[in-house]
């Protein structure tokens, strides 16, 4: 019954073409995948039609003419500039046909920049009198709207305002271990300045480290050697190199979402908390050039940095305390305001045939710190192309999905991915019970070198198989001999402990897929193209240079990368909202798992079993979970398609795995952290560590003091016990049995 009311299924079985086509189609089948254990001969035929309208459809000038649109002026979230943005692309979506668009507002604490008021670092000398003062903007350097009346000030997001002044103290890139160095080298930083380079971790983690420190204010550049490794002629707008004015705006908000309303949505009725009980920081941290921090580091005193922390400036980096010159000092002037402002999220919705209330989203923001040309309006151009494409498509055929996509277009992810997480909060009940995958795209490139892609373990292999399906847009590398975007990212980017497969990093943290994996159990990925690593990251991210002039000039002449990107990105989506049951590779999960087990038993099992704490009953669920693993695909191939309760019993069951995950209480002493195999680690809330509550704790074990082993161990043991029992409800909910 419900089978008929899809189109796309009937459509293909009434043409005598469409049939031929099937019949072609279910040999390659046979011969390759465990695809035909999933899908229906209709429904495989249904969907491998889309995936070929998608890849001849897609248009990449389009998506550039998309990207010019929203890159004209600054957009920065809850600025007029992002209110107007979000009205036009819910005008773009109800022009193309979507069947719903939503703007969804919240109120949330933000953090501007004074307007008159500029944020400056000072040195002072034993007069109070600056003889030297930081630009208080980027410098215009190419593109006309670098210039614009609007480009706000320099700034960090939710820095304190405070005018700080004292000595100054080098601390390399602000990481634990870096701290750690200065204090045994018996650099105190209270009362002191911290200059710290940008690039291995969030820069939030290095404002609270310096704060925890009793730093009374944080600067952060980056250097030449991460981001213009090739001198200062080859800088944009000439390459893609960091020029000597660029200062990466950033938030150094540690905690995602609205930082008032903690848990729960920031809607009307909100309860909000004191604002200086908000996870942001107490002291002024600002960023500057690198053009600027040599006027800093020049001066410096004290004894040279490790070799690890010398740069490429033409200068010996020294840790300071302090200047060469005794009576000067550091002024560090932040003239920061919090505002409570409206941002939207632009929700826009193609509603599903068959399972209406069973969701494929597709996300990405399009707030930016400025222009935003890369970052992360490159994805919305491709989110805007494959709506298109899809509605067209619909329009065309009659074609309706299978499960609802739900398109969506968050506000302020800039400052903490804030609407994400607070849509995430609002409608947490049901997403995490009908929303079968996450896609999120940050920004569709960021290069043209390869594909990165972070995942959950889940998607691996649905990932693997739709970048084989995607065209090559690198003609170097198809004539190479690799003519999809599977066979570049297998060759550049591979996997080291595999390396015939392409790399699959980590789902950390870092972007608004955060909510939907970590705290509502709902498997997500995130993607782009990216530049090769002579850069620690990409050299524009977040500066006043990521214009336009920068994609179409310099990373994608043509578009045709992003075509790629949008093209992956389509076929995705509809590869979740056709087949007819969920292409999630438990295997994948499985060996995920039994690596992380293998890992942690490796480095810590002499540890472990000081306190005869035994990892029998972990060992065994893992074992457990794998072994029922094996069971529910064998069975698999007993599905019948034409059955649609017993279709549905199967996608719950599997719906049901990552949620399986899902601690109520969090990670310990982390809330805001429920799933326990894919939080990221606690140090650095971009990387990630399977597991994390128990590596973080075993790693603070290994570094605590005696008076501090007693909590730390039964916290470890709890929180075992725990792992333990999620992992062993993971492999039940994949069978019938209540127990
Ligand atoms: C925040 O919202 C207020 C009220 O709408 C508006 O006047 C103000 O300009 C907004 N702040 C910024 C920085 O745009
Ligand atoms: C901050 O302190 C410096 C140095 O004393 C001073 O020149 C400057 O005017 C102060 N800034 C503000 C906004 O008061
Ligand atoms: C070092 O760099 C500074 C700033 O770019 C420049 O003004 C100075 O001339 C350079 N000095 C030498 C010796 O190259
Ligand atoms: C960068 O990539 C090249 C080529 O793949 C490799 O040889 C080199 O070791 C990499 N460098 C770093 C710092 O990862
Ligand atoms: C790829 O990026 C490099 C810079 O990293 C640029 O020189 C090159 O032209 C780009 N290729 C295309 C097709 O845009
Ligand atoms: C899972 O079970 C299968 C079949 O018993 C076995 O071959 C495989 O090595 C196991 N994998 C893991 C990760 O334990
Ligand atoms: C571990 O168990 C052994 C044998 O029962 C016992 O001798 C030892 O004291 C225990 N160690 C700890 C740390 O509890």
């Amino acid at each position: 019954m419900m089978l008929k009311k899809n189109p796309a299924l009937t459509g293909c079985i009434c043409g005598a073409a469409g049939f031929a086509v099937a019949a072609v189609l279910v040999i390659t089948l046979v011969s390759t995948s465990d695809k035909k254990e999933r899908n229906s001969v209709r429904t495989e035929q249904a969907l491998s039609d889309i995936e070929d309208y998608i890849i001849s459809n897609v248009n990449a000038d389009n998506i550039r003419n998309f990207l010019r649109y929203m890159t004209l002026k600054p957009h920065l979230g809850g600025t007029l500039g992002e209110t107007e943005l979000a009205g036009w692309l819910a005008s773009t979506w109800e022009e193309q046909g979507l069947d719903e668009v939503h703007l969804v507002p919240y109120e949330v604490l933000l953090s501007y920049p004074s307007q008159d008021l500029p944020n400056l670092v000072r040195i002072l000398d034993a007069s109070n009198q600056a003889i030297w003062i930081s630009a208080a903007k980027q410098k215009p350097l190419y593109a006309p709207e670098e210039s614009l009346p609007e480009i706000p000030f320099t700034f960090n997001g939710y820095a304190a305002a405070g005018n700080a002044t004292g000595e100054v103290v080098y601390a390399g890139y602000g990481r634990e271990e870096d701290f750690k160095f200065l204090e045994e080298n018996n650099i105190d930083l209270s009362g002191k300045i911290v200059l710290a380079r940008y690039g291995h971790i969030f820069r939030a983690n290095i404002a609270d480290m310096a704060e925890g420190r009793g730093a009374i204010g944080v600067v952060l550049y980056s250097d030449p050697s991460d981001y213009a490794p090739e001198g200062s002629d080859i800088v944009y707008p000439n390459s893609y190199f960091m020029p000597p004015s660029a200062a990466p705006f950033g938030t150094v908000k540690l905690k995602d979402g609205d930082p008032l309303t903690p848990f729960y949505p920031a809607v009307e009725s909100a309860y909000h908390i004191p604002q200086d009980e908000a996870p942001i920081p107490k002291i002024p941290v600002q960023p500057i050039s690198y053009e600027d921090a040599w006027h800093i580091l020049s001066r410096m005193g004290g004894v040279e940095a490790p070799s690890e922390w010398q740069g490429d400036l033409n200068v010996t980096y020294r840790l300071g305390p302090g200047f060469q010159q005794q009576d000067l000092r550091l002024n560090l002037d932040v003239n920061n305001i919090y505002q409570q402002n409206i941002t939207h999220n632009v929700i826009g919705i193609m509603k599903g045939s068959v399972e209406p209330d069973r969701y494929v989203l597709v996300g990405n923001h399009y707030d930016a710190w400025i222009l935003g040309a890369v970052d992360p309006n490159s994805g919305t151009a491709a989110m805007l192309e494959l709506s298109r494409v899809l509605t067209q498509y619909s329009k065309e055929t009659g074609w309706r999905p299978r499960r609802t996509l739900v398109f969506c277009a968050w506000g302020s992810e800039e400052y903490g991915l804030l609407a994400s997480v607070e849509w995430a909060e609002q409608f947490g009940k049901q997403l995490a019970d009908r929303t079968v995958v996450y896609i999120n795209i940050d920004m569709a490139i960021e290069g043209n070198y390869t594909l990165r892609t972070k995942s959950a373990p889940l998607l691996y292999d649905a990932i693997y198989s739709s970048a084989k399906k995607v065209p090559n847009p690198d003609p170097e590398e198809v004539a190479a001999g690799r003519p999809t975007v599977y066979d570049t990212w297998a060759h550049r980017r591979p996997d080291p402990r595999q390396p015939d497969m392409p790399l699959m990093q980590f789902i950390g943290s870092g972007s608004d897929y955060k909510s939907f994996q970590h705290n509502l159990g709902i498997p997500c990925t995130d993607f782009r193209y990216t530049h090769d690593n002579k850069t620690l990251g990409e050299p524009m991210y977040h500066t006043l240079y990521e214009t336009f002039e920068l994609v179409d000039e310099i990373y994608d002449q043509g578009f045709e990368f992003h075509k790629a990107v949008t093209v992956l990105w389509g076929d995705l989506a509809v590869v979740f909202s056709e087949m007819d049951i969920l292409p999630y590779s438990l295997r994948a999960y499985a060996d995920f798992i039994a690596r992380a087990y293998y890992d942690i038993t490796t480095q810590y099992s002499a540890l472990i079993a000081s306190k005869n704490i035994t990892m029998e009953y972990f060992g065994k669920a893992v074992e457990n979970f794998n072994s029922t693993i094996i069971t529910f695909e064998g069975n698999l191939q007993n599905v019948d398609f034409e059955n649609p309760l017993q279709v549905r019993k199967i996608n719950d069951q599997l719906m049901m795995v990552e949620r399986a995950f899902i601690d109520p209480l969090g990670l310990p002493g982390r809330p805001e952290y429920n799933h326990v195999v894919t939080a990221p680690s606690k140090k650095d809330a971009y990387s990630g560590t399977a597991f994390a509550g128990l590596t973080d704790t075993l790693v603070a074990i290994t570094e605590a003091s005696e008076d501090q082993l007693d909590d730390l161990w039964r916290t470890f043991s709890h929180h075992l016990a725990a792992v333990t029992h999620f992992l062993n409800t993971a492999a039940k909910v994949l069978t019938d049995d209540l127990w």
